[in-house]
């Protein structure tokens, strides 16, 4: 059976969507987006991907194409459609379509923006990855200077990705003026001496909300937390390090550039976050 998908209103069978080849997102990534995990049918964190869904667009001079209610009213719906218990919501709105290409922005009261949403069936609570944790490599950062918009330009992690497939790893850290930023699409972290080391906020970094919840669980529970910039020979010597999304909770990672971290397998920080989050965004979920 295919997945029933959003678009514009209508709920339709995935090959019956449809969005105009003149679409600013097609042509121009003039778009912005978000991923919500699902666990037991219900949505995690909600609140905080909506709010950053609105700065997004607030960012960009976008126009909201549904209020925040309606947004989850579509969820809970392709939620219930799908029969997604666990997985994630792809949402993606984009600054629509004029009818032809032009850079400058189309007015926004005659060009409504646009508004895709789909469902992806997915195991992310027992996943076998967390088990064996991630192997990364480091590319240099190359992206644009507003890393906190959560824009649909994803080339260049997609090229990180790429890079990491092909030296036999999961995933690239980008790295800029020496220091990491963060993963092609996650927040980076090392551990070190107990201490949980993860950039500070910037327009350098995508504001994770899976990185948000991670860190206030983690004071929560009396860890230490430093907001910092680390480098790649930092990272390579700390005890441990994971990564945090809305699509992989917290995912340990073991090896660094070839360099293998502590035993080679997930370290009990990152073992015990996911587990706090894990438990802790389920109770809190929509
Ligand atoms: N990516 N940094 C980048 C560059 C990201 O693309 C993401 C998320 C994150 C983590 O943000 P959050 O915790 O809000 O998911 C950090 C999503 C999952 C994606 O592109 O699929």
């Amino acid at each position: 059976m295919s997945r029933i998908v959003y678009v514009n209103g209508d709920y339709v069978p995935e090959e019956e969507a449809k969005i105009s080849i003149f679409d600013r997102g097609f042509l121009f990534a003039d778009g912005v987006y978000e991923v919500t995990s699902v666990l037991d049918g219900k949505l995690i964190d909600f609140d905080g991907h909506a709010k950053r869904l609105e700065r997004s667009l607030n960012e960009l001079d976008m126009a909201a194409p549904v209020t925040m209610e309606e947004l989850l009213a579509i969820h809970r719906e392709l939620m219930a459609q799908n029969d997604l218990t666990e997985g994630m919501i792809y949402l993606q709105v984009t600054r629509g379509s004029d009818g032809d290409r032009d850079f400058p922005y189309p007015d926004a009261s005659k060009v409504p923006s646009s508004l895709v949403l789909f469902t992806q069936s997915k195991k992310i609570a027992d996943s076998p990855a967390a088990k064996v944790g991630m192997k990364v490599i480091s590319v240099e950062d190359i992206r644009w200077g507003r890393r906190d918009i959560k824009t649909v330009q994803l080339l260049y992690p997609c090229m990180g990705k790429m890079a990491a497939k092909a030296a036999g790893c999961d995933d690239a850290w980008m790295v800029e003026d020496g220091t990491v930023t963060e993963g092609t699409s996650n927040n980076a972290y090392i551990v070190k001496d107990g201490t949980i080391i993860t950039r500070h906020l910037s327009n350098d970094i995508l504001h994770g909300i899976t990185r948000r919840a991670v860190l206030a669980f983690a004071r929560e529970a009396q860890m230490q937390v430093e907001e910092r910039a680390f480098t790649i020979e930092e990272a390579q010597a700390a005890d441990e390090a994971f990564v945090t999304s809305a699509s992989t909770f917290v995912m340990p990672v073991v090896e660094i550039d070839g360099a293998q971290l502590g035993d080679g397998t997930p370290g009990p920080v990152a073992k015990r976050l996911r587990e706090i989050y894990l438990a802790e965004s389920l109770k809190a979920a929509l």
